[in-house]
Order: structure tokens, then C-alpha cells, then sequence
């Protein structure tokens, strides 16, 4: 610049400048959420994490309650007795609870509700969760048939933006149970 400005006019033209790249900050973290809703969709966590039901052309999630998890209105209180070789696991007509090896584990919500969903996590909680295969990076160790072992692999980009995208979806207050223990000592853990 070789003319000279007042404060003034310097100062508004800070503040449009401001005014200007706010847009972009939003524009920025639509793109995000919209390649984490991508990612949600295609790696099936709809699939685990919202209740499916009978609807007009089968079995499908029930979108209303979109990544909610095992509904706590209904209730598993037990392991499934399984017929024997060749079956090892069985789940739950909701496609929500899950019955194998390790007990019985209920999909997390995964909803922004702040008591029962992913409302208080970080990005790094959730990182470290996926990353680790433990609960917050640091907590007990996550049940099958979540695909831990494949979902580790998901980029730092890629894990941001699916959480970008959770945080962003309708929160749902819905409180999943405990996991079960197993019920045949000859299967127990540790
Ligand atoms: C095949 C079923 C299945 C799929 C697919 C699946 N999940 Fe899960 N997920 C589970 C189950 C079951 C649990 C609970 C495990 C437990 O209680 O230890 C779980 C737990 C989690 C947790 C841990 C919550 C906590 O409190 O520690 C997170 C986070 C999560 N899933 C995110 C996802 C995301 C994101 C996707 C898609 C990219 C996804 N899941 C796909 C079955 C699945």
C-alpha cells in the first residue's frame, strides 16, 4: 500500500475482512461433516449402530432413531443358547445386541446426547477409542463385532470428519446396557 489509511478505515477494513472468512470457516466444516456422513454410510454404522425394523420392504434401520444404539427399552437379559457347531454367535432381531464368545455387547449410541451418546467426547476420545480398541483410549477393551480391527486404519482425516458428522446428527437420549458376561465357564475371559 503507498497511500495512508486512518484507523478508522483500517479498522473497518479489518473487520470486513473478518466478516469475510467467517463463511469460509463454515463452508469448511460442512465439507467435513458431509465426508464424515459419507463415511458413516458407506462403512455400515448404521448397519450395528441404529435399530432395525420390519419396515414395508423388510428389515431395515429405523432412521428416527438414527445411530442411537441398543434401544434401553429393550431389554437382553441373557446370552443366546446356541444349537451348536457350526453357529458361535447370534444377534438380536434390532441388530443391536450380540451374542458370541465375549458375552453379550450392545451397540453405543453414538448420537450427540451429552448422558448416554458421544455428547462430551473430544476428537482425541474418539481417536484414541478407535485407534486402541478401548473405551476412550484408556478404558475397557471394545467387544466384537465391532470392526475395531479394521476401522484402526481409518486416516486422521477421515476419523475427524466421522466425528464432525456425529456431533452433528439429532441427539437421542436412549441409555445402552452394560455388556453381559459370558455364560459357559469354559468360555470365560482372562
Ligand atoms: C458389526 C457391528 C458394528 C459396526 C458395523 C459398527 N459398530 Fe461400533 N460398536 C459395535 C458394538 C457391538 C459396540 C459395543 C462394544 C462394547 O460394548 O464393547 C460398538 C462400540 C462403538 C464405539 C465405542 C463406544 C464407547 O463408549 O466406547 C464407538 C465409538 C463406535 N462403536 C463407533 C462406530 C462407528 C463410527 C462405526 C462406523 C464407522 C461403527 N461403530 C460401526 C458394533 C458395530
Amino acid at each position: 500500500m503507498t497511500h495512508s489509511r486512518t484507523p478508522l478505515a483500517a479498522a473497518v477494513a479489518a473487520s470486513v475482512l473478518a466478516v469475510a472468512a467467517a463463511p469460509q470457516a463454515v463452508a469448511g466444516d460442512e465439507e467435513k461433516i458431509a465426508r464424515g456422513k459419507y463415511q458413516v454410510t458407506v462403512s455400515g454404522c448404521n448397519d450395528c449402530h441404529t435399530p432395525w425394523i420390519d419396515g414395508p420392504n423388510g428389515p431395515e434401520p429405523d432412521m428416527s432413531r438414527m445411530l442411537s444404539g441398543h434401544p434401553a427399552d429393550f431389554p437382553v437379559a441373557s446370552p443366546a443358547t446356541m444349537a451348536g457347531d457350526p453357529w458361535l454367535v447370534a444377534v438380536a432381531g434390532t441388530n443391536t445386541a450380540w451374542s458370541g464368545p465375549w458375552g453379550v455387547s450392545f451397540t453405543a449410541n453414538l448420537t450427540p446426547d451429552p448422558e448416554t451418546g458421544l455428547g462430551k467426547w473430544t476428537l482425541r476420545n474418539f481417536v484414541d477409542t478407535i485407534r486402541t480398541g478401548r473405551h476412550l483410549g484408556r478404558g475397557r477393551e471394545i467387544l466384537p463385532p465391532m470392526p475395531i480391527p479394521m476401522y484402526k486404519n481409518f486416516t486422521d482425516e477421515d476419523l475427524e470428519a466421522i466425528y464432525s458428522y456425529l456431533q452433528s446428527i439429532p441427539a437421542i437420549h436412549n441409555p445402552v446396557p452394560e455388556p453381559l458376561a459370558p455364560a459357559a465357564p469354559a468360555t470365560a475371559s482372562n
